[in-house]
């Protein structure tokens, strides 16, 4: 058995983890809303249409906060469409996702459903096919207490208090070909600051997050970053990272190496980050919000089909990926890779959250669980306080395309408030189990509260409504004596290990 060390020490700290790294997505996508979080006529939806059986696991995960309404979507998203009278409301063609809107649930009702979900909004604008003005008008109905054309129309609509929705994306993806009304950088960066400028105007207590590259590869990565920070730099709080990573080449050994990319790209944009920094001399730090995040690739031809081949359609399955073990290894790596990096990304989004790329998904008899939806749980239970900074000593491996990676990949996060200090792992090591020792003395005296593990012999295992094949189970072989913790980490395993100060 391979031998992995890892020291910790409470002094030696990263930074607080940010709740909102443990947010998600839902857009106007396939069966996200419609036969998603909402679907009339449900056995289990209420008096809203809301689903209930979505809502508690929606709940369960703890999703402190939820971007809306895209994505590609919100670059044609007309939002007067999807608010007020329902007889008034028109259908739309969606030209993202080559759907129909019918516009039956909008902005309100997503805002009622937040609320049942105990979540806040992040909210986009299209600065694709529309644009400052359109952004400034839909901040008003939203954010503007009342005595306005757009403030009005909101009370008119019944809702009387404000949303006061504090975070706001400007666009979606702008550098993408794909995308409504794509912008060059120069574009991006010019409009952009003008619509931050006057969104903030409105309301001076908003965040607003600049778009960075649509995914490392993009040919204009990282002077996307440079050329649109240099001019909104000192309008807007977050630069925005979107990253999905797949199995496409059924190497897994080299699959699990894609968290080093993201460890990377997180890298990368700091650095261009404080290089704007540096050359506006500006004493503010740009925080990064990792937007979407997941992984994406076992539905490409599923979309492929939808949006090519298929009549204009409402609530479509559209980026349905079904996912394996292997890609729950693959999230907890993010997820440890997320949280490692507390100090800059102070915002995440899982995308999305149901039915589309997403851990929940719907059928006409009940909700399921995937497989991702466990290292996001246990993230998001255990991941809440300050990242520290870990010392480990670990073996390696050889991949095809990234060469020598680390076995064991680790985050360690301290709840002071509940005495509680977690320890997640992964053991990228697809053959050789890992003899863990983990040095806690500078704790004192600690106890062990559970190690929850998923590990599956079948790499490609996936859960179903009928049967949930992957799931966390509890491994009682943990000992903890002399400030030295003792475990084994399984071959290819999500470890998740709980103690508590003792005299807590
Ligand atoms: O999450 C699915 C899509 O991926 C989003 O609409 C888009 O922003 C990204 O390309």
């Amino acid at each position: 058995m391979r031998k992995t060390k890892i020291i910790i020490d409470k002094a030696y700290r990263v930074a607080p983890v940010d709740d909102r790294v443990f947010g998600s997505f839902i857009e106007h996508l396939g069966r996200a809303v419609y036969g998603g979080i909402y679907e009339p006529g449900h056995p289990s939806a209420d008096g809203d249409g809301f689903r209930k059986d979505v809502l508690a696991l929606v709940k369960e995960l703890g999703v402190p906060i939820i971007r809306y309404p895209g994505g590609n979507f919100v670059s044609n998203f007309f939002w007067e469409d999807s608010v007020g009278p329902l007889e008034s409301r028109n259908k739309r063609l969606d030209l993202a996702w080559r759907t129909l809107e019918p516009n039956t649930f909008g902005l309100d009702e997503f805002a009622r459903w937040t609320k049942k979900a105990d979540a806040a909004i992040m909210m986009a604008v299209n600065l694709g096919t529309r644009g400052t003005a359109d952004a400034c008008n839909l901040l008003e109905y939203c954010n503007h207490p009342s005595g306005t054309k757009y403030s009005d129309m909101r009370i008119g609509h019944g809702i009387k208090e404000p949303y006061n929705i504090k975070l706001w994306c400007l666009g979606n993806e702008m550098d993408g070909p794909w995308q409504l009304g794509r912008k060059t950088m120069e574009e991006y960066g010019r409009i952009s600051a003008e619509t931050a400028k006057a969104m903030k105007l409105i309301d001076p207590g908003i965040e607003l997050v600049s778009c960075g590259s649509s995914f490392k590869d993009m040919p204009t990565f990282p002077q996307w970053e440079a050329v649109t920070l240099d001019e909104n730099y000192d309008y807007v709080d977050y630069l925005s990272l979107h990253q999905y990573y797949g199995n496409e080449k059924n190497d897994t050994a080299d699959y699990l190496a894609q968290s080093d990319d993201m460890e990377e790209f997180i890298h990368t944009v700091v650095a261009v980050c404080d290089y704007v920094k540096a050359k506006k001399r500006s004493r503010k730090t740009m925080y990064l919000s990792f937007d979407e995040w997941n992984v994406w690739f076992h539905s490409k031809a599923q979309e492929e089909d939808i949006t090519r081949n298929h009549p204009w359609q409402t609530g479509p399955h559209l980026l349905e990926d079904h996912y394996t073990f292997e890609d729950a290894l693959m999230v907890g790596l993010m997820l440890i890779t997320l949280l490692n990096h507390a100090d800059r990304v102070k915002i995440a989004c899982l995308a999305q959250l149901v039915n589309v790329i997403a851990p929940i998904m719907t059928e006409e008899g009940g909700v399921w669980r995937q497989t991702i939806y466990y290292p996001f749980l246990h993230a998001s239970l255990y991941g809440r306080g300050t990242v520290l900074k870990t010392v480990t000593d670990t073996g390696t491996h050889e991949t095809s395309c990234h060469g020598e990676i680390t076995d064991v990949v680790n985050a360690v996060v301290y709840n002071e408030e509940n005495s509680e200090l977690t320890i997640f792992a992964v053991n990228r090591n697809l053959s050789e189990a890992q003899e863990l020792t983990v040095d806690v003395r500078s704790f004192g005296e600690l106890c062990v509260l559970e190690k929850l593990v998923l590990v599956n012999g079948d790499l490609k295992a996936e859960n179903s409504l009928t049967e949930e094949k992957v799931r966390p189970e509890a491994d009682t072989d943990v000992s903890l004596e002399g400030g030295i913790l003792r475990t084994v980490l399984k071959e290819a395993s999500w470890n998740v290990i709980r103690l508590r100060l003792a005299d807590a």
